[in-house]
């Protein structure tokens, strides 16, 4: 794996701030343990230099994204920040993956995602690996609290979409879905529980989907996984409950990010359109819609998950909360 984060030469350490843990850090991205670095994922780590952070509800807080490069993942690492969190963008950003029919973003995205987030005056780390290994979600979270001394929001999203019905599907999609959207989501708790047990307790916001409210026949593996999503937030609730660690889960509708913008997801929901665009779907969900929209923007899903980082949901756990055109209204229970 290519290792062009190393390269950001903005890691800036101050003498009254050369802790072992953080010059450690800082040979790390000066390259004295590079090859390890890019053995286990790229890791960068530069001083907010923009502005004063912000003093917020998650001031001296830290926060764990997974798909951090862009869409609800980069929204809601922007509303943490500027609620004073300091961000781990944690990431594949990786152009391109067997069995995903659409673009996902780039390291360059991913350095772009960072500078945002560093923009906000907070301090901003990514790691440029993937979910489906526990070692490298294990390495990056001790990165974070290495570098900024406790781990206390984790938000799993990191996940990938497939459109078609049952009878289309490949078994290389099915293993794709399964092992990102489900072994992503339960590796990503498997390595936060220690980290939020040692800061005596925290959060994980977990996103699955509309899909996971009702069945639906031309998104039935992806829907399918998005159910076992809630089902993880709902045992991982009682399994940590005692441990002040709250998992909570925003279910959204459609929201316009390239997800959902590509010709496979546009294509099913309006099969009989040629060339859908993202605007004609949403025009035609709007249309039978309680609240007559027909998606979301990334920022109302952003505000729903800091509401389950936030003191107003603190003895909340175990819920879901659909953010999705108020589908919600028409669910059985
Ligand atoms: N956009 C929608 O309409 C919609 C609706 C409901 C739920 N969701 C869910 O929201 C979450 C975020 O979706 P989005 O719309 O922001 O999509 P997106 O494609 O814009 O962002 C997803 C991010 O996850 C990253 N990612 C994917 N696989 C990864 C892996 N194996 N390891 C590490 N990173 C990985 C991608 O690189 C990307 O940055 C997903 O779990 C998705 O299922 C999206």
């Amino acid at each position: 794996m290519k290792n062009e984060h190393l390269n950001h030469p903005t890691y800036q350490v101050d003498d009254a701030d050369r802790s072992p843990a953080m010059s450690r850090r800082a040979a790390l991205t000066s390259g004295m343990f590079g090859a390890a670095a890019a053995a286990t994922g790229m890791v960068t780590a530069r001083a907010a230099m923009a502005q004063e952070a912000p003093q917020g509800e998650l001031s001296g807080k830290t926060a764990f994204i997974t798909g951090g490069a862009r869409g609800i993942g980069l929204a809601s690492a922007e509303e943490f920040a500027k609620a004073g969190a300091n961000i781990m963008l944690f990431d594949i950003a990786s152009g391109s993956m067997p069995n995903v029919s659409y673009a996902l973003p780039t390291a360059s995205d991913l350095a772009a995602a960072q500078a945002r987030i560093e923009g906000l005056g907070v301090q901003c780390m990514t790691y440029q690996v993937d979910v489906r290994n526990l070692e490298d979600q294990q390495a990056a979270m001790q990165q974070a609290v290495d570098r900024f001394g406790s781990l206390d929001i984790v938000l799993a999203n990191a996940g990938v979409g497939h459109a078609g019905a049952f009878d289309s599907v490949t078994a290389g999609e099915i293993s794709t879905l399964y092992e990102v959207n489900v072994g992503g989501y339960i590796k990503t708790t498997q390595a936060a529980v220690p980290h939020l047990r040692a800061a005596g307790g925290g959060r994980i916001v977990y996103i699955s989907s509309g899909l996971s409210r009702t069945g639906n026949g031309v998104f039935g593996v992806y829907g399918a996984t998005k159910w076992a999503v809630n089902g993880i937030a709902k045992s991982a609730a009682m399994a940590y409950g005692r441990d002040n660690i709250m998992c909570n889960v925003v279910a959204p509708g459609l929201v316009r990010t390239p997800f959902a913008d590509n010709e496979a997801v546009l294509g099913v929901i309006l099969p009989d359109a040629s060339n859908p665009t993202f605007d004609d779907v949403s025009a035609a969900i709007a249309s039978g819609s309680t609240l007559g929209i027909g998606h979301h923007e990334v920022e109302d899903i952003a505000k729903a998950v800091m509401f389950f980082v936030g003191e107003a949901s603190r003895q909340m756990t175990g819920e879901v909360m659909d953010v999705s055109y108020g589908d919600a209204a028409r669910n059985l229970a």
